[in-house]
């Protein structure tokens, strides 16, 4: 062998192993960002109506007269700001709830729900929020979307630290809970893990329970994404370390909103929400002490 073809040989196994590096550091990059389901979620309920595709990376949830299907992180949190991209079922959904939330399956659990309320064809879904701390609920809000939720996928995440729990549509916050403990209302603060279902809701859900769900446009189908998790694992129960500001979102900039999501919040209020528990006057004469004065 002359000097040369060494040179080539050399150059050519440098060039292999660049390329190989190339193509595990990309695979990784995009495994890191866009997680495969089974990393960080099981499925809890309606294994056989559960579908997953692209390698993991979207699974399906469908509803039949027979059963509806359910998923769960493997770990609980402590904080975070956990997202899911969902895209809903279409067409007449009416009586169908598609729900992403976190909860603690505690006693007095804390939870924190988006509950998606299907309606007829050509009817606008409602999307529910609520509220749950040391096993105190009833806070609902109700709104109209801006967009179909059901002709893609749009992301919806929950910010949770010690300061704010904030509800987001996309960029844009849709409801703010504040940390009211010096007002003696209680605010999550116990492990909660991330859940998916999809279930037939018709007692309640579309026109308080009077718009039935229309089996002959089963199965119901909805589309989640996005399993990567940006939250704090809790471990031994102890949640004191997941507030620590080493997780970004534990640092002052998630603390308020600031001018521009503040701007943005309000707007949404003005002119999409359809339901307040905290100007429900009938059923709170009193507003609750975490509700603006
Ligand atoms: C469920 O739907 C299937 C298909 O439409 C139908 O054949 C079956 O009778 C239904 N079962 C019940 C319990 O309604
Ligand atoms: C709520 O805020 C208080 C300070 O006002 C803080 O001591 C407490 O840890 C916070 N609670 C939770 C559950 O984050
Ligand atoms: C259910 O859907 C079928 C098929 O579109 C339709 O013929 C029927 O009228 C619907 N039933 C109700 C109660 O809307």
């Amino acid at each position: 062998m002359n000097h040369c073809s060494v040179l080539a040989t050399l150059m050519d196994f440098c060039l292999r192993r660049f390329l190989a590096f190339l193509l595990i550091g990309g695979v990784l990059a995009r495994r890191n960002g866009d997680a495969s389901f089974d990393r960080n979620y099981d499925i809890t309920w309606g294994n056989d109506h559960v579908l997953s595709i692209d390698e993991g990376r979207q699974i399906q949830l469908s509803l039949d007269n027979s059963s509806g299907a359910g998923f769960g992180s493997k770990l609980s949190f402590g904080s975070g700001f956990i997202h899911m991209r969902i895209k809903l079922p279409g067409k007449d959904s009416a009586g169908v709830v598609t729900a992403f939330y976190l909860t603690s399956h505690s006693n007095n659990h804390d939870e924190l729900d988006f509950e998606f309320l299907g309606n007829r064809e050509g009817k606008p879904i409602t999307l529910q929020t609520n509220v749950f701390a040391n096993g105190q609920g009833n806070r609902e809000q109700r709104m109209y979307l801006w967009f179909d939720p059901a002709a893609d996928f749009h992301s919806y995440k929950i910010l949770w630290n010690q300061y704010q729990i904030v509800f987001y549509v996309d960029d844009t916050p849709i409801r703010v809970f504040k940390n009211h403990t010096n007002s003696g209302v209680s605010y999550p603060s116990q492990p909660m893990q991330i859940e998916g279902s999809l279930w037939d809701g018709d007692s309640w859900a579309t026109d308080g329970g009077q718009t039935k769900t229309n089996w002959s446009h089963a199965p119901f189908q909805t589309h989640f994404q996005g399993f990567d998790v940006n939250g704090c694992p809790v471990q031994d129960s102890d949640i004191q370390p997941c507030y620590s500001t080493n997780y970004w979102w534990n640092t002052r900039k998630y603390w308020t909103l600031d001018s521009t999501q503040q701007r943005a919040y309000e707007n949404v209020r003005k002119n999409y929400l359809t339901y307040d528990y905290c100007s429900d006057r009938p059923r709170y004469p009193t507003p609750p002490p975490e509700c603006p004065q």
